[in-house]
């Protein structure tokens, strides 16, 4: 693992953000539970995307589906059929790979080592194997290329074999063919079988989107990249209706418009980029991806996709439903054309959490020292403000707790009155708090407290009567 991977897991894990799922039982591969700040975190970017969605757009509104979906929409959709990986098995570490993954990777170490004509030439072979569905073929590149297993070095490897990603399970008690249904393997679909059931009851006219933030299950062959890649994972979907042949336009505005987003997140622009999609899926007629700079690499963080009417159209002829709108302005019928975005709120997670972790020497000669702090837009952080009395005497604690009593419906503060304050403020600065509200003595004589800033670490004096403006703009957006 990366080491700058490797920090992050561990900072997650020591202050509450991320544990591997049922650690006791040693793990479960690619599930992870988020802990007391990194659900605050996660919630933050929920809902920070919702607002950015729902209340920013007029003409989008939200959804929320459930996991389980008649197992027809699946078919329909295409995912029963050819939603697989190719995966390859070393047959002396016993351990699966992503054949596809295998390829790529070397491909991008040839590209390392100043030969990108030929990484590129082989990931051009790989997609016309993968494409003509040549699995014999894939294997052989893997071979005549000499791409060993990262754990026996060998080249020992088995055949390649479609797996297909989603889960399934039995609903009612007999187990059989027609009771077998899907954890759904992403949201989306939730809002193409209720497109007509929003539009009418929300009375929404084309051009509109739905929103939707809810779990996606993917039984995906995994490399250890933490979070990255899980097998349980939320996803935050809109899908936008628009008019057949109005589909490149709304594209490229909401290409344009995720990419914004993200850099008022605080994400610097030389960290992201757009990825087009060359080769693209049979439903789409344009896709890129939003990627950021992980210490892995430049990887999909969130996918902007045309999908055409493909979806709506194959709900139509699977349900024998018309799935047509007409459209009053210009007097037709049609299915719609849709442009997805999609995003992985834990992948989200993943990048805030990498975009923030900062080290820096403080200090100077001798007394030089690392300090460590997770610098969140305000507005992420997953507490706002701590609150400390800097004794626990003369009546300081009393006066700070009236402080976080009027300002805990507000914000999600935290009351410390242990140890040090400087020992306070590093605890703060770990999980990310961008302000630190000391009272002192002063504090009884002329009720201002000081604010001491996470970045800067520079304090102020403030009156107590003006901390939730302070707060209040800096966590806004
Ligand atoms: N409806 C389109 C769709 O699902 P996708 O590219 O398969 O497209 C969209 O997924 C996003 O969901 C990705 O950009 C990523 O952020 C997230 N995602 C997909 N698979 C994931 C996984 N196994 N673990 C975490 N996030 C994942």
């Amino acid at each position: 693992e990366h080491s700058a991977l490797k920090d992050i897991i561990s900072h997650a894990k020591e202050y509450g953000f991320v544990y591997p799922s049922s650690e006791i039982y040693d793990g479960l591969q690619a599930v992870y539970d988020y802990g007391a700040y990194g659900v605050e975190l996660k919630k933050n970017l929920k809902d920070v995307w919702w607002q950015s969605m729902t209340r920013l757009n007029s003409n989008v509104v939200g959804i929320d589906a459930s996991i389980f979906m008649h197992p027809t929409t699946w078919k329909a959709s295409g995912h029963v059929d050819s939603f697989n990986d190719p995966m390859i098995d070393n047959k002396d570490s016993k351990k699966r790979y992503r054949a596809d993954v295998l390829v790529e990777e070397y491909a991008a170490r040839l590209e390392e080592e100043g030969k990108a004509a030929e990484g590129k030439a082989l990931e051009q072979e790989l997609a016309r194997l993968l494409d003509a569905e040549d699995l014999e073929g894939v294997r052989q590149l893997i071979i005549d290329n000499g791409i060993a297993c990262p754990i026996s070095g060998t080249t020992n490897w088995t055949e390649v074999r479609q797996f297909n990603l989603m889960f399934s399970t039995q609903i009612g008690s007999v187990a059989d063919e027609s009771s077998t249904v899907y954890l759904r393997p992403e949201t989306a679909q939730g809002i193409f079988v209720n497109f007509l059931n929003v539009q009418k009851t929300a009375r929404m006219k084309v051009p509109f989107g739905i929103a939707q933030i809810g779990k996606a299950f993917r039984n995906e062959i995994v490399a250890r990249q933490f979070i990255f890649r899980m097998r349980e994972f939320e996803q935050m979907e809109m899908q936008f209706f628009v008019r057949p042949g109005e589909e490149m336009e709304w594209y490229e505005k909401w290409k344009e418009s995720r990419m914004k987003w993200h850099k008022v997140l605080g994400v610097p622009q030389e960290k992201l980029r757009f990825h087009d999609h060359e080769k693209l899926a049979h439903y789409a007629n344009a896709a890129a991806d939003i990627e950021y700079k992980f210490p892995f690499g430049f990887k999909e963080v969130e996918g902007i996709h045309s999908r055409t009417d493909f979806d709506l159209s194959q709900h139509q002829e699977f349900s024998k439903k018309k799935q047509q709108y007409f459209d009053t302005e210009i007097n037709k019928n049609y299915i719609p054309y849709v442009v997805e975005t999609s995003i992985g709120a834990d992948r989200l997670f993943l990048m805030t959490m990498f975009n923030a972790y900062t080290e820096e020497m403080v200090g100077e000669g001798d007394k030089a020292k690392k300090r460590t702090y997770l610098k969140f837009h305000p507005a992420l952080a997953p507490v706002k403000a701590a609150i400390f009395p800097l004794t626990k005497k003369d009546g300081l604690p009393e006066v700070a707790k009236e402080i976080f009593d009027d300002l805990k419906y507000d914000f999600n503060l935290v009351y410390e009155e242990q140890q040090s304050i400087g020992k306070r403020y590093t605890r703060q600065d770990l999980i990310g708090t961008p302000f630190c509200i000391a009272v002192d003595h002063q504090t009884l004589e002329d009720k201002t407290v000081t604010i001491r800033h996470r970045d800067t670490m520079e304090q102020e004096r403030v009156a107590i009567a003006d901390l939730r403006k302070v707060i209040g703009e800096a966590v806004s957006i």
